[in-house]
Protein backbone atom coordinates (compact mmCIF):
# COMPACT_ATOMS: atom_id res chain seq x y z
CA UNK A 1 0.00 0.00 0.00
CA UNK A 2 2.09 3.16 -0.84
CA UNK A 3 1.27 6.14 1.68
CA UNK A 4 2.03 9.70 0.67
CA UNK A 5 4.69 11.53 2.49
CA UNK A 6 4.06 13.70 5.44
CA UNK A 7 5.34 17.31 4.61
CA UNK A 8 8.02 16.95 6.80
CA UNK A 9 9.00 13.26 4.89
CA UNK A 10 9.32 15.32 1.23
CA UNK A 11 12.11 16.54 0.00
CA UNK A 12 12.07 20.57 -0.37
CA UNK A 13 11.92 21.50 -3.63
CA UNK A 14 14.68 23.57 -3.05
CA UNK A 15 16.60 21.21 -1.51
CA UNK A 16 20.79 20.60 -3.07
CA UNK A 17 23.31 17.96 -1.82
CA UNK A 18 25.52 19.46 0.34
CA UNK A 19 28.33 21.03 -2.29
CA UNK A 20 31.22 18.87 -0.29
CA UNK A 21 33.79 21.40 -1.72
CA UNK A 22 34.48 24.65 -1.44
CA UNK A 23 34.42 24.94 -5.46
CA UNK A 24 30.91 23.33 -5.54
CA UNK A 25 29.74 25.43 -2.49
CA UNK A 26 30.97 28.60 -4.15
CA UNK A 27 29.10 27.63 -7.39
CA UNK A 28 25.72 27.01 -5.84
CA UNK A 29 26.50 30.62 -3.92
CA UNK A 30 27.06 32.99 -6.96
CA UNK A 31 24.46 30.72 -8.88
CA UNK A 32 22.09 32.51 -7.08
CA UNK A 33 22.67 35.69 -8.26
CA UNK A 34 20.84 35.00 -11.65
CA UNK A 35 17.22 34.83 -9.66
CA UNK A 36 14.69 37.90 -9.90
CA UNK A 37 13.28 38.92 -6.55
CA UNK A 38 10.06 37.53 -6.94
CA UNK A 39 12.02 34.11 -7.31
CA UNK A 40 14.40 35.73 -4.17
CA UNK A 41 15.89 32.74 -1.96
CA UNK A 42 18.54 31.57 0.89
CA UNK A 43 22.70 31.29 0.15
CA UNK A 44 22.82 27.75 0.84
CA UNK A 45 22.94 26.39 4.60
CA UNK A 46 26.89 25.65 4.21
CA UNK A 47 27.62 29.30 3.36
CA UNK A 48 26.99 29.61 7.12
CA UNK A 49 28.70 26.38 8.52
CA UNK A 50 31.61 25.78 6.54
CA UNK A 51 35.22 26.34 7.57
CA UNK A 52 36.52 26.95 4.34
CA UNK A 53 33.64 28.97 2.88
CA UNK A 54 34.51 31.39 6.67
CA UNK A 55 37.84 31.49 5.24
CA UNK A 56 37.39 32.95 1.53
CA UNK A 57 34.45 35.46 3.23
CA UNK A 58 37.77 36.58 5.30
CA UNK A 59 40.17 36.79 2.36
CA UNK A 60 37.42 38.34 -0.20
CA UNK A 61 35.15 40.62 2.06
CA UNK A 62 36.63 41.33 5.38
CA UNK A 63 40.15 42.21 4.40
CA UNK A 64 38.90 43.91 1.29
CA UNK A 65 35.52 45.77 2.45
CA UNK A 66 35.48 48.74 5.26
CA UNK A 67 34.35 47.92 8.45
CA UNK A 68 32.84 49.81 11.09
CA UNK A 69 34.52 50.44 15.30
CA UNK A 70 31.94 52.78 16.50
CA UNK A 71 30.76 56.19 16.85
CA UNK A 72 33.24 59.38 17.37
CA UNK A 73 31.00 60.04 20.59
CA UNK A 74 33.06 57.76 22.03
CA UNK A 75 36.36 60.05 21.95
CA UNK A 76 35.08 63.40 22.08
CA UNK A 77 37.98 64.99 23.53
CA UNK A 78 41.72 65.08 22.13
CA UNK A 79 43.71 62.19 23.85
CA UNK A 80 40.61 59.94 23.83
CA UNK A 81 40.66 56.91 22.61
CA UNK A 82 39.26 52.90 22.48
CA UNK A 83 40.52 49.54 21.37
CA UNK A 84 39.25 47.21 19.15
CA UNK A 85 40.07 43.86 17.60
CA UNK A 86 39.25 42.81 14.05
CA UNK A 87 40.32 40.02 12.54
CA UNK A 88 44.13 39.48 13.98
CA UNK A 89 45.09 42.89 13.42
CA UNK A 90 44.37 44.86 17.49
CA UNK A 91 43.71 48.32 16.82
CA UNK A 92 43.63 51.61 18.68
CA UNK A 93 40.84 54.49 17.60
CA UNK A 94 42.59 57.78 18.69
CA UNK A 95 41.53 61.15 18.41
CA UNK A 96 44.70 63.15 17.64
CA UNK A 97 45.04 67.10 18.07
CA UNK A 98 43.74 67.33 14.08
CA UNK A 99 41.79 64.01 13.13
CA UNK A 100 40.90 60.52 14.15
CA UNK A 101 43.80 57.92 13.58
CA UNK A 102 42.58 54.03 13.47
CA UNK A 103 45.81 52.57 14.09
CA UNK A 104 47.71 49.33 14.96
CA UNK A 105 48.39 49.17 18.51
CA UNK A 106 50.84 46.65 18.30
CA UNK A 107 54.55 47.89 19.72
CA UNK A 108 56.90 47.82 16.99
CA UNK A 109 59.50 46.58 19.36
CA UNK A 110 58.27 43.40 20.49
CA UNK A 111 54.83 43.51 19.58
CA UNK A 112 52.92 44.06 22.71
CA UNK A 113 49.89 46.16 22.97
CA UNK A 114 50.60 49.75 23.58
CA UNK A 115 46.96 50.31 24.64
CA UNK A 116 43.67 48.67 26.42
CA UNK A 117 40.47 49.32 27.17
CA UNK A 118 39.58 53.18 26.56
CA UNK A 119 40.68 56.28 28.14
CA UNK A 120 42.73 59.62 27.82
CA UNK A 121 45.98 59.55 26.83
CA UNK A 122 48.65 62.02 26.21
CA UNK A 123 50.82 59.22 24.16
CA UNK A 124 50.94 55.48 24.75
CA UNK A 125 53.97 54.24 26.57
CA UNK A 126 54.46 50.60 26.04
CA UNK A 127 53.68 48.45 29.03
CA UNK A 128 57.06 46.35 28.16
CA UNK A 129 59.83 48.27 27.44
CA UNK A 130 58.27 51.44 27.99
CA UNK A 131 58.53 52.67 23.98
CA UNK A 132 56.68 56.06 24.19
CA UNK A 133 54.48 57.00 20.94
CA UNK A 134 52.78 60.16 20.38
CA UNK A 135 48.57 60.13 19.67
CA UNK A 136 49.75 59.82 16.01
CA UNK A 137 51.53 56.40 16.06
CA UNK A 138 55.04 58.62 15.88
CA UNK A 139 57.40 56.79 18.32
CA UNK A 140 59.27 59.25 20.84
CA UNK A 141 61.13 57.59 22.51
CA UNK A 142 62.84 54.04 22.84
CA UNK A 143 65.34 53.72 26.04
CA UNK A 144 68.69 52.14 26.06
CA UNK A 145 68.69 51.95 22.21
CA UNK A 146 71.67 53.90 21.77
CA UNK A 147 73.96 50.62 20.86
CA UNK A 148 71.16 49.89 18.15
CA UNK A 149 73.07 50.87 14.92
CA UNK A 150 70.87 52.60 12.49
CA UNK A 151 68.20 52.87 14.45
CA UNK A 152 66.43 56.15 14.66
CA UNK A 153 62.93 56.67 16.57
CA UNK A 154 62.48 59.27 14.26
CA UNK A 155 61.92 56.27 11.18
CA UNK A 156 59.46 54.42 13.46
CA UNK A 157 56.06 54.80 13.24
CA UNK A 158 52.84 53.01 14.20
CA UNK A 159 50.71 51.64 10.96
CA UNK A 160 47.64 53.48 10.52
CA UNK A 161 44.81 52.56 8.44
CA UNK A 162 42.45 53.97 5.97
CA UNK A 163 39.77 55.37 8.05
CA UNK A 164 36.49 57.61 7.53
CA UNK A 165 34.04 58.87 9.59
CA UNK A 166 30.22 59.15 8.07
CA UNK A 167 27.88 60.68 10.15
CA UNK A 168 30.23 59.85 13.08
CA UNK A 169 30.15 56.37 12.74
CA UNK A 170 33.91 55.28 12.26
CA UNK A 171 35.10 52.87 9.35
CA UNK A 172 38.29 51.54 8.39
CA UNK A 173 39.52 48.75 5.64
CA UNK A 174 42.50 46.71 5.55
CA UNK A 175 42.31 47.47 1.33
CA UNK A 176 45.16 50.12 0.34
CA UNK A 177 42.45 50.88 -3.03
CA UNK A 178 39.23 50.28 -2.10
CA UNK A 179 36.57 53.16 -3.07
CA UNK A 180 35.78 55.75 -0.27
CA UNK A 181 33.13 54.57 2.00
CA UNK A 182 32.11 57.98 2.17
CA UNK A 183 30.93 58.15 -0.92
CA UNK A 184 29.30 54.31 -1.28
CA UNK A 185 27.09 55.79 1.22
CA UNK A 186 26.55 59.04 -0.14
CA UNK A 187 22.43 58.31 -0.21
CA UNK A 188 22.34 56.57 2.61
CA UNK A 189 23.78 59.76 4.27
CA UNK A 190 21.24 62.09 2.88
CA UNK A 191 18.14 60.02 4.59
CA UNK A 192 20.34 60.06 8.06
CA UNK A 193 20.59 63.87 7.63
CA UNK A 194 17.44 64.88 9.56
CA UNK A 195 18.66 62.52 12.42
CA UNK A 196 21.58 64.16 12.90
CA UNK A 197 24.20 61.03 13.77
CA UNK A 198 27.10 62.64 13.95
CA UNK A 199 25.76 65.23 16.94
CA UNK A 200 24.17 61.82 19.12
CA UNK A 201 25.33 60.57 22.36
CA UNK A 202 26.20 57.37 23.95
CA UNK A 203 23.30 56.13 25.91
CA UNK A 204 24.84 52.71 26.60
CA UNK A 205 27.03 50.70 24.78
CA UNK A 206 27.48 46.50 24.86
CA UNK A 207 29.14 43.62 23.66
CA UNK A 208 28.63 40.42 23.27
CA UNK A 209 30.03 36.98 21.26
CA UNK A 210 26.68 35.21 19.42
CA UNK A 211 26.78 31.74 18.95
CA UNK A 212 26.19 31.85 14.98
CA UNK A 213 27.41 32.94 11.81
CA UNK A 214 27.55 37.05 11.06
CA UNK A 215 25.04 36.70 8.24
CA UNK A 216 22.58 35.09 10.62
CA UNK A 217 22.62 38.16 12.89
CA UNK A 218 22.59 40.80 10.26
CA UNK A 219 19.70 39.02 8.19
CA UNK A 220 17.99 38.66 11.41
CA UNK A 221 18.38 42.44 12.52
CA UNK A 222 16.98 44.02 8.79
CA UNK A 223 13.44 42.05 8.61
CA UNK A 224 10.50 41.77 10.43
CA UNK A 225 9.01 39.08 9.04
CA UNK A 226 10.03 37.15 12.38
CA UNK A 227 8.44 39.59 14.10
CA UNK A 228 5.02 37.15 13.65
CA UNK A 229 7.22 34.19 15.43
CA UNK A 230 10.05 35.20 17.43
CA UNK A 231 8.32 38.17 18.75
CA UNK A 232 5.18 37.38 18.29
CA UNK A 233 4.10 38.29 21.81
CA UNK A 234 6.71 41.78 22.34
CA UNK A 235 6.93 43.77 18.56
CA UNK A 236 4.40 41.91 16.21
CA UNK A 237 1.60 43.79 18.75
CA UNK A 238 2.84 47.29 18.03
CA UNK A 239 4.68 46.53 14.88
CA UNK A 240 3.17 43.76 12.80
CA UNK A 241 4.94 42.16 10.42
CA UNK A 242 2.60 42.28 7.46
CA UNK A 243 3.59 46.08 8.08
CA UNK A 244 6.98 46.52 7.26
CA UNK A 245 8.90 46.46 3.50
CA UNK A 246 11.92 46.53 2.42
CA UNK A 247 14.21 48.02 -0.24
CA UNK A 248 17.55 47.87 -1.73
CA UNK A 249 19.47 47.96 -5.51
CA UNK A 250 21.64 45.39 -7.00
CA UNK A 251 25.17 47.11 -6.23
CA UNK A 252 24.32 49.18 -3.69
CA UNK A 253 26.06 49.48 -0.70
CA UNK A 254 23.00 49.36 1.42
CA UNK A 255 19.78 47.75 2.01
CA UNK A 256 17.18 48.44 4.12
CA UNK A 257 14.19 47.88 5.97
CA UNK A 258 10.98 49.82 7.41
CA UNK A 259 8.14 49.09 9.79
CA UNK A 260 5.15 51.20 10.52
CA UNK A 261 3.75 51.07 13.85
CA UNK A 262 -0.09 49.42 14.16
CA UNK A 263 -2.84 52.12 12.93
CA UNK A 264 -4.45 53.98 16.83
CA UNK A 265 -1.63 52.19 19.08
CA UNK A 266 0.05 55.02 21.07
CA UNK A 267 3.87 56.17 19.35
CA UNK A 268 5.10 55.67 22.83
CA UNK A 269 4.98 51.93 24.67
CA UNK A 270 6.52 48.68 24.54
CA UNK A 271 10.18 49.29 24.12
CA UNK A 272 10.21 52.91 23.19
CA UNK A 273 10.22 54.36 26.43
CA UNK A 274 9.52 58.09 26.43
CA UNK A 275 13.45 59.56 26.25
CA UNK A 276 13.29 62.90 23.81
CA UNK A 277 12.87 62.29 20.41
CA UNK A 278 16.03 61.76 17.82
CA UNK A 279 16.38 64.70 15.87
CA UNK A 280 14.44 64.69 13.08
CA UNK A 281 11.77 62.26 13.98
CA UNK A 282 8.88 64.65 15.24
CA UNK A 283 9.35 66.47 11.71
CA UNK A 284 8.75 63.59 10.27
CA UNK A 285 5.68 62.25 12.28
CA UNK A 286 7.78 58.90 12.26
CA UNK A 287 6.60 56.38 14.50
CA UNK A 288 7.85 53.21 13.35
CA UNK A 289 11.77 52.07 12.82
CA UNK A 290 13.81 51.87 10.00
CA UNK A 291 16.68 49.41 9.60
CA UNK A 292 19.74 49.40 7.63
CA UNK A 293 22.71 47.06 7.02
CA UNK A 294 25.54 49.15 5.40
CA UNK A 295 27.60 46.07 4.10
CA UNK A 296 28.71 43.91 5.22
CA UNK A 297 28.47 43.81 8.35
CA UNK A 298 27.18 47.39 10.38
CA UNK A 299 23.94 47.36 11.48
CA UNK A 300 21.99 51.01 11.91
CA UNK A 301 18.59 51.22 13.33
CA UNK A 302 16.30 54.26 14.12
CA UNK A 303 14.22 53.90 16.98
CA UNK A 304 12.46 57.39 18.14
CA UNK A 305 14.23 58.10 20.79
CA UNK A 306 17.54 55.94 20.10
CA UNK A 307 19.99 55.02 16.89
CA UNK A 308 21.60 51.76 17.55
CA UNK A 309 24.87 51.46 15.70
CA UNK A 310 26.31 47.87 16.03
CA UNK A 311 29.66 46.09 14.33
CA UNK A 312 29.40 42.78 13.68
CA UNK A 313 33.00 41.04 13.96
CA UNK A 314 33.17 37.38 12.44
CA UNK A 315 35.07 35.53 14.82
CA UNK A 316 34.41 32.00 13.13
CA UNK A 317 31.76 30.07 11.03
CA UNK A 318 29.69 29.59 13.94
CA UNK A 319 30.95 32.83 16.41
CA UNK A 320 30.20 36.38 15.61
CA UNK A 321 31.26 39.74 18.23
CA UNK A 322 28.15 42.19 18.08
CA UNK A 323 29.25 45.44 19.65
CA UNK A 324 26.71 47.91 20.03
CA UNK A 325 26.02 51.54 20.91
CA UNK A 326 23.29 52.96 21.88
CA UNK A 327 23.02 56.31 20.84
CA UNK A 328 20.47 58.84 22.48
CA UNK A 329 19.57 62.91 21.79
CA UNK A 330 22.03 65.32 23.37
CA UNK A 331 19.19 66.41 25.69
CA UNK A 332 18.45 63.15 27.25
CA UNK A 333 21.73 64.03 29.44
CA UNK A 334 19.76 66.71 30.65
CA UNK A 335 16.87 64.13 31.98
CA UNK A 336 16.89 64.17 36.35
CA UNK A 337 15.67 60.70 35.80
CA UNK A 338 18.49 59.98 32.83
CA UNK A 339 19.92 56.70 34.23
CA UNK A 340 16.42 55.15 34.99
CA UNK A 341 15.43 55.73 31.68
CA UNK A 342 18.48 54.47 30.32
CA UNK A 343 18.35 51.28 32.38
CA UNK A 344 14.54 50.67 31.47
CA UNK A 345 15.80 51.32 27.85
CA UNK A 346 18.36 48.61 28.06
CA UNK A 347 16.05 46.28 30.00
CA UNK A 348 13.49 46.45 26.96
CA UNK A 349 16.03 46.26 24.12
CA UNK A 350 17.96 43.04 26.03
CA UNK A 351 14.60 41.03 26.12
CA UNK A 352 13.99 41.55 22.39
CA UNK A 353 17.51 40.76 21.72
CA UNK A 354 17.56 37.62 23.67
CA UNK A 355 14.12 36.21 21.44
CA UNK A 356 16.48 36.88 18.13
CA UNK A 357 19.46 34.70 19.66
CA UNK A 358 17.28 32.15 20.84
CA UNK A 359 15.43 31.70 17.11
CA UNK A 360 19.79 32.35 15.73
CA UNK A 361 21.34 29.70 17.86
CA UNK A 362 18.48 27.29 16.78
CA UNK A 363 18.96 28.32 13.14
CA UNK A 364 22.59 27.97 13.34
CA UNK A 365 22.30 24.44 14.17
CA UNK A 366 19.77 23.26 11.29
CA UNK A 367 21.74 24.81 8.89
CA UNK A 368 24.51 22.06 9.63
CA UNK A 369 21.77 19.89 8.32
CA UNK A 370 22.34 17.84 5.29
CA UNK A 371 18.61 18.23 4.76
CA UNK A 372 18.41 22.10 5.18
CA UNK A 373 17.49 23.49 1.97
CA UNK A 374 18.23 26.15 0.02
CA UNK A 375 15.27 28.73 1.76
CA UNK A 376 12.65 30.67 -0.75
CA UNK A 377 12.46 33.93 0.62
CA UNK A 378 9.15 36.40 1.62
CA UNK A 379 9.09 40.08 0.04
CA UNK A 380 9.42 41.29 3.70
CA UNK A 381 12.52 39.68 3.97
CA UNK A 382 14.36 40.81 0.96
CA UNK A 383 16.81 42.51 2.70
CA UNK A 384 18.57 39.26 3.15
CA UNK A 385 18.03 38.69 0.10
CA UNK A 386 20.05 41.78 -0.77
CA UNK A 387 22.87 41.01 1.93
CA UNK A 388 22.67 37.21 0.01
CA UNK A 389 23.66 38.80 -3.11
CA UNK A 390 26.54 41.27 -1.74
CA UNK A 391 27.88 37.89 -0.49
CA UNK A 392 27.24 35.94 -4.15
CA UNK A 393 29.19 39.00 -5.91
CA UNK A 394 31.84 39.52 -3.51
CA UNK A 395 32.74 35.39 -4.06
CA UNK A 396 32.37 35.32 -7.59
S1 LIG B 1 57.43 45.32 23.26
FE1 LIG B 1 56.92 47.37 23.51
S2 LIG B 1 58.69 48.24 24.33
FE2 LIG B 1 59.22 46.20 24.07
FE1 LIG C 1 14.26 40.38 16.07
Amino acid sequence: MDIAPTPAQRVPPQFVPPAGSLDLLVSATTAGLAEDAPHAATLPPEAYTSQAFYDLEIERIFKQDWFSLGHIAQIPNVGDYFTFDYLNELLVIVRGEDRVRVMSRICLHRWAPVATGCGNAKRFSCPFHKWTYDLDGQLLGAPLMDEAADFDAKDWKLPELRSEVVDGIIFATLSPSIDSIGERLAGWSAKMAPHRLADLKIGYSFEVILNFNWKIAAETFAECYHHIGAHRETLEPRYPATLSWCEGARGQGWTECHQDLRPNMPAEGGNVIGLPLLPGIADMNKTGFDMYILFPATLVSINRERLNVTALTPLGPNKTRWSRHVMVSPECLDLPDYEEKIAALKGKGDAIFQEDIAVNEMQQIGAASSLAPIGRLSHLEHTVWYLANYVREKMA
